[in-house]
């Protein structure tokens, strides 16, 4: 067992409450952290550090809990900037472009989507995201949604089945369902945790709410935890069939009603806000500080997928939130890490406490506010240890 003293740090964001400040950051400064064997063993002021193994020096820089991006799509082949250009140009988004992807996806090989998925998750670590979700949804087949999520699983334990992301074209509505909910649930359960569907009114790609809720009841009946992509591009079901069903999370809740507020704020479910996507798709940005002061608890994610959000960037995110949904830089902090954390039921990670993974993201600053204060400058990076 080696032990390695993490000192030089600024300023710490642990995310408890009961160290450092008070706040719900736990900000302590001066501090240090021992890592032990990949946990995390102390943490506390550096005046006070126990001995370690090794020691590494920060320079006076600020450490944040590893960055959880509970929500991407990441095993995706082709490219879609031309209709990135036609929606800047006016072109809503509706989800017909992901028929692009599933075809480009499906010819793919593993080992070119292998390559594709090792660079974006090498991609993430580099802007300090240290746990991600990993969907499928670009198969839309039994033999094409169980490849992704095979090889989803090679990056991450976060493995999502996603068959009910659209109604692939020249197929039956029905008949898809069926399958979905049938053998390639069947194929895909063993290699996910959590099964996920793209819930919307009366889309002609997405599915309603009684569809939705087929596939939620048939995924969790095959052993899998509740998440769902829902009121991204209306008002709509999602939100409150997912609150109803007791998923973990619903994501994007760009557009909401009161009682969308209020079902989330008496229920356990998490609202995941995935501000590139407003960013990419120019569509209005949701009320953060609203949802916050309804009493719902926000996590932030990426989203990351060639579609709507092609940016990895977490630090973004935390920005586009503070910048356009009225969360305070702590606010957007906490809710990707700590946030991130409980939108996938973990309580090892987001939280910088003993016994927790020694998960650290480093920032080339005196601060976390330095997240939102300096956008799109490459200062984040998750921490490597030995
Ligand atoms: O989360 N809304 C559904 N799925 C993705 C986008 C997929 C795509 O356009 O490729 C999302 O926004
Ligand atoms: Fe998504």
């Amino acid at each position: 067992m080696t032990s390695t003293l993490v000192t030089g740090v600024s300023e710490l964001v642990t995310n408890d409450p009961e160290v450092g400040d008070g706040s719900a950051l736990g900000l302590l400064t001066g501090a240090a952290v021992i890592c032990e064997d990949g946990l995390i063993g102390w943490v506390g002021s550096a005046a006070d550090a126990p001995a370690a193994d090794e020691r590494v020096d920060l320079g006076a820089r600020a450490v944040i809990p590893g960055v959880v991006d509970s929500h991407s799509h990441l095993v995706f082949a082709g490219d879609r900037s031309a209709e990135f250009a036609a929606r800047m140009a006016g072109i809503p988004y509706d989800g017909g472009g992901i028929a692009t992807t599933v075809h480009a996806t499906r010819e793919a090989s593993d080992a070119s989507l292998r390559e594709l998925i090792a660079a974006r998750v090498a991609e993430m670590r580099a802007q300090g995201t240290t746990t991600v979700e990993i969907k499928g949804g670009y198969g839309l087949s039994v033999a094409d949604e169980s490849r992704a999520l095979r090889l989803a699983g090679e990056f991450t334990d976060e493995v999502t089945f996603l068959g009910a992301h659209v109604v692939p074209s020249g197929v039956d509505r029905a008949s898809y369902l069926e399958l979905v909910c049938g053998p390639m649930l069947a194929a895909c359960a063993p290699l996910a945790r959590w099964v996920d569907v793209f819930c919307e009114p009366a889309s002609a790609h997405a599915f309603d709410g009684a569809e939705a809720r087929a596939v939620l009841l048939a995924g969790r009946a095959a052993g899998l935890e509740l998440r769902v992509h829902g009121n991204q591009l209306a008002l709509g079901p999602g939100v409150q069939l997912a609150v109803e069903l007791g998923a973990a999370s619903v994501d994007h809740c760009t557009y909401l009603s009161a009682s969308d507020v209020a079902a989330l704020a008496a229920g356990s479910t998490v609202a995941t806000l995935l501000p590139g996507v407003e960013f990419a798709t120019r569509s209005p940005y949701p009320d953060g500080r609203a949802l916050l002061a309804a009493g719902v608890t926000l996590a932030l994610a990426s989203d990351c997928n060639p579609g709507t959000c092609y940016s990895s960037s977490m630090p973004l995110m935390i920005a586009l939130a503070v910048r356009e949904m009225g969360l305070t830089p702590a606010e957007a902090l906490w809710a990707a890490t700590a946030g991130g954390a409980r939108a996938l039921r973990r309580d090892d990670i987001g939280v910088l406490a003993v016994g927790n993974r020694a998960d650290l993201a480093v920032i080339d600053g005196p601060s976390y506010l330095h997240l939102a204060y300096r956008p799109g400058v490459p200062i984040t990076r998750a921490l490597e240890l030995g």
